[in-house]
């Protein structure tokens, strides 16, 4: 099983999306058997919140799945069950490098890795209200991490 934890500050908008968006590509793949996905936060403002009104209206009108994802805190023990850990910016990605044990082998990646090269963040959709286009930057993110994982892991 590959096991891919994605990563946001609060866990209600943008890494609860690519955790809803990417399982729905790997069920769509087939693949539900292989490839596991999850997500947290680097602080735990929101531990316990479904995600965000915003994040689940973009969901709603896309026809991804978020049942059961609520919010909870990243913790350094964590980082030992995933073979990629994927921050939605830089700023995440410098927090799990921080909390990451010595014992993790976890790839730590920016989703914008599996960009097509013109963005380098997922906007923060708390700040910026504009749901619509992080979707599209998750989306573009998680179907080019899912293309890697087939060709490279599976
Ligand atoms: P997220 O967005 O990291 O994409 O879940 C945020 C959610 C909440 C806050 C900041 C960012 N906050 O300051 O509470």
């Amino acid at each position: 099983m590959i096991r891919v934890l994605f990563v946001c500050l609060g866990n209600i908008c943008r890494s609860p999306m690519a955790e809803a968006v990417f399982s729905s590509l790997v069920s769509d793949a087939g693949l539900s058997g292989k490839i596991a996905a999850a997500s947290a936060g680097t602080s735990g403002w929101h531990a316990g919140e479904p995600p965000h009104k915003g994040a689940c209206q973009i969901m709603d009108a896309h026809g991804i799945s978020y049942d059961g994802i609520h919010s909870s805190k990243l913790k350094a023990p964590q980082t030992e069950n995933f073979d990629y850990i994927i921050g939605m910016d830089k700023q995440n990605v410098h927090s799990i490098q921080q909390l990451k044990t010595a014992a993790s082998t976890a790839r730590v990646q920016s989703l914008c890795e599996y960009g097509d090269g013109s963005w380098d963040e997922v906007p923060d959709p708390w700040y910026t209200g504009n749901f619509n286009l992080t979707y599209q930057r998750v989306y573009e993110g998680c179907k080019n991490l899912l293309a890697h994982i087939v060709s490279t892991d599976l």
